[in-house]
């Protein structure tokens, strides 16, 4: 299996697991990045409730990544010292079990101040019942995109679904929405399914499910296997 390499996030930056006390951040993101589908809070809470190591039984993994606002940023964040996400998560005390182990749980050993402090910029999510896994959520907020997070997030969630023996990781994209499903090409899935109609379309349109078009969605696999 060729898995990407470990994950790199600009200086500053730090992939952690999702903590209950993000949600209300999480949430207010969701809304702004996916105006026409966005999660309601209890989807959040049922999938943070199934979060934890799979020998205990957890079917999904939850990480965001915090950090300053660019345009905001110091000017040593982008000097060239990119931090690897391995060892932003040891120095919050986690690593990658560790962290597996903790996730989701209440906020403590939640870093907040120093390293790891900042607003939630990011979050993604996995769902893993070997052989698949599947990206639930992916999402980075338009100040911060193109500087990698997106990238470090998808690199993380293919490597977390092959340690937990997956054998594809599958996705779902929105026809309309040329952008990610680049970055995922990228990373070596491809097409294998249209759900025709399967989101509301846009607004443009009309308020969503008002009669506008509505949206395929792309079926997207990764194998990780082989
Ligand atoms: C899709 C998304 C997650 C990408 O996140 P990101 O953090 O910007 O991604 P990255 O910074 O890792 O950049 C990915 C690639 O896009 C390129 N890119 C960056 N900014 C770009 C821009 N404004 N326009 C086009 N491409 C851009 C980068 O150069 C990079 O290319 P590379 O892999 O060849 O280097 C993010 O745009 C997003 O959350 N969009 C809204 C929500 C969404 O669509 N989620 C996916 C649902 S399936």
């Amino acid at each position: 299996m060729l898995l990407p390499p470990d994950p790199v996030l600009p200086a500053g930056y730090v992939m952690r697991p999702m903590q209950w006390s993000d949600l209300p951040e999480v949430h207010a993101l969701e809304q702004r990045l996916f105006p026409l589908d966005a999660w309601p809070l209890s989807f959040f809470e049922e999938e943070l409730a199934q979060v934890g190591p799979e020998h205990d039984g957890g079917t999904r993994a939850y990480r965001v990544i915090t950090g300053p606002v660019p345009g905001r940023v110091p000017d040593h964040a982008f000097s060239g010292q990119n931090t690897p996400v391995v060892s932003a998560l040891t120095t919050q005390g986690g690593g990658e079990a560790g962290a597996a182990e903790g996730e989701a749980g209440p906020a403590e050993g939640e870093t907040g101040a120093g390293e790891g402090a900042g607003v939630v910029l990011g979050y993604c999510g996995l769902m893993c019942v070997p052989p698949l896994a599947d990206v639930q959520t992916i999402a980075v907020v338009p100040e911060a995109e193109g500087l990698g997070l997106g990238t470090a997030m998808l690199q993380w969630m293919v490597a977390e679904s092959a340690r937990r023996r997956a054998r594809d990781l599958l996705l779902e994209v929105r026809a309309d929405n040329p952008r990610a499903q680049a970055l995922y090409v990228r990373h070596g899935f491809e097409h294998i399914h249209t759900r025709a109609g399967y989101y509301p379309g846009d607004a443009a349109g009309g308020a969503p499910g008002a009669g506008n078009a509505r949206v395929d969605a792309l079926i997207m696999r990764r194998h990780l296997v082989g």
